[in-house]
């Protein structure tokens, strides 16, 4: 009878979750770096929560693929979880700025192709994305 040992169960669990997605080893890269003014850009869509729906679109449209449906990121596509506070803690326009420009040396393409106003409503989407998230399913930031 096969007996597997705690070591090739915790292979076989961790392989489960890296399938599933949710990219929860997910580090941020430390030479992506929006330049100061462009972290410091307001959203102008900020006092317009009602324009989040048509970012959700955007984002089913767009960014799912890698991201997710809630966000979390697909491990095996190397894509951040947006719900992590790492991701979260930046600016609207450090946001703005990371999706306009990508970073696609690590897989994250540009959508500058995009008209600015859906990528600040990509933006304000990314938002709820923390909000839904439930806190106690999180792991706690260190
Ligand atoms: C082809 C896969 C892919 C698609 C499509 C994609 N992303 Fe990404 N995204 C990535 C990867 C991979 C990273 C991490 C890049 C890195 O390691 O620096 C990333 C990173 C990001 C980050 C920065 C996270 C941080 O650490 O600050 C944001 C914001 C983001 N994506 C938003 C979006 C949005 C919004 C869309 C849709 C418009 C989108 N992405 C579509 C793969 C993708």
């Amino acid at each position: 009878m096969w007996r597997p040992s705690i070591g090739t169960l915790f292979a076989i669990l961790v392989g489960v979750a890296a399938t599933l997605g949710q990219n929860t080893g997910y580090q941020q890269d430390p030479n992506w770096r929006a330049p100061d003014p462009a972290a410091a850009r307001p959203n102008p869509l900020a006092d317009k929560p009602e324009a989040a729906a048509g970012g959700r679109k955007l984002f089913h449209r767009n960014c799912v693929e890698c991201h997710g449906e809630d966000g979390s990121g697909l491990a095996k596509k190397h894509a951040a979880d947006l719900q992590l506070p790492v991701v979260q803690g930046q600016t609207d326009g450090t946001l703005f700025w990371k999706i306009t420009n990508g970073n696609t040396g690590r897989g994250m393409p540009s959508f500058s192709k995009l008209p600015e106003l859906q990528r600040w409503q990509l933006v304000l989407y990314l938002r709820t994305l923390k909000a839904t998230a439930a806190p106690e399913a999180r792991p706690s930031p260190n």
